[in-house]
């Protein structure tokens, strides 16, 4: 028997990502996410990325990676559709949906999310919760409106803050900002997710209901367990 007792968080990374490979399709156009985990399933996509056309990444960062690996990355406009999308999270709940954006690029993955047939999320035990909203929240917004935004999270208890980078504000792959809303227990991920997507100056929430994970593969001690949600 295998002795997973002393595996760190990034082994599980690691095992979560080579794990992933089982659910790309030879001969398909991938999508990709972004994140440390999605880092390491970027690595172990190296064995076969003579198999694969290309992929189509959520963020320059991916992009860069998969370029620099001989992997071709494609621009989402030339795809129809994806049979597959494999990417981490920051926080996942017994349903599938989960709070991305950790990284800032929560806007391109729930783009690359709506293209695919089936969201495979890559994560860590840690990121197994009850309720979303321990993490804090990331939404990307539109500068101007970051005052009256934070003014409308307030009024749902949450607290809202401009995510810095070197002191300034961090302007994410699309020219915007992020606001991290700590305080908030999601209960309902849909209607939340629904509700604050039309607030003026939401670019998008950090909320994946809509497009939640169909099979999260889960790094636990004990190895990886898959979650089956149902598409
Ligand atoms: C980036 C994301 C990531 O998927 C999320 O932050 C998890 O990252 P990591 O795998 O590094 O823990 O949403 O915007």
């Amino acid at each position: 028997m295998t002795d997973h007792t002393a595996l760190t968080q990034d082994e599980l990374k690691q095992r979560v990502g080579q794990a992933a490979l089982q659910y790309v399709v030879p001969g398909e156009i991938l999508g990709v996410g972004t994140g440390s985990t999605v880092n390491c399933f970027i690595d172990a996509l190296a064995t076969m990325k003579a198999r694969i056309p290309g992929a189509v990444s959520s963020s320059e960062a991916s992009s860069a990676r998969l370029r620099a690996l001989g992997i071709a990355v494609l621009d989402a406009n030339e795809v129809q559709r994806l049979s597959v999308y494999i990417d981490g999270a920051d926080e996942i709940d017994g349903h599938g949906c989960m709070i991305k954006g950790g990284g800032a690029a929560l806007t391109r993955e729930k783009i690359v999310a709506a293209l695919a047939d089936r969201f495979i999320c890559i994560a860590d035990a840690s990121k197994r919760v009850d309720v979303l909203g321990r993490f804090p929240l990331p939404v990307e917004v539109i500068p101007m409106a970051v005052a009256h935004l934070t003014r409308r999270f307030a009024a749902l208890g949450g607290v809202a803050t401009v995510r810095l980078k070197d002191g300034t504000p961090l302007v994410t792959d699309n020219g915007q900002h992020i606001l991290d809303v700590r305080g908030l227990a999601i209960a309902d991920p849909l209607a939340f997710e629904t509700e604050v997507s039309q607030w003026p100056g939401v670019v998008t929430v950090g909320v994946f209901a809509h497009q939640r994970a169909s099979i999260c593969l889960l790094g636990t001690p004990e190895g990886v367990r898959t979650i089956d949600f149902g598409s």
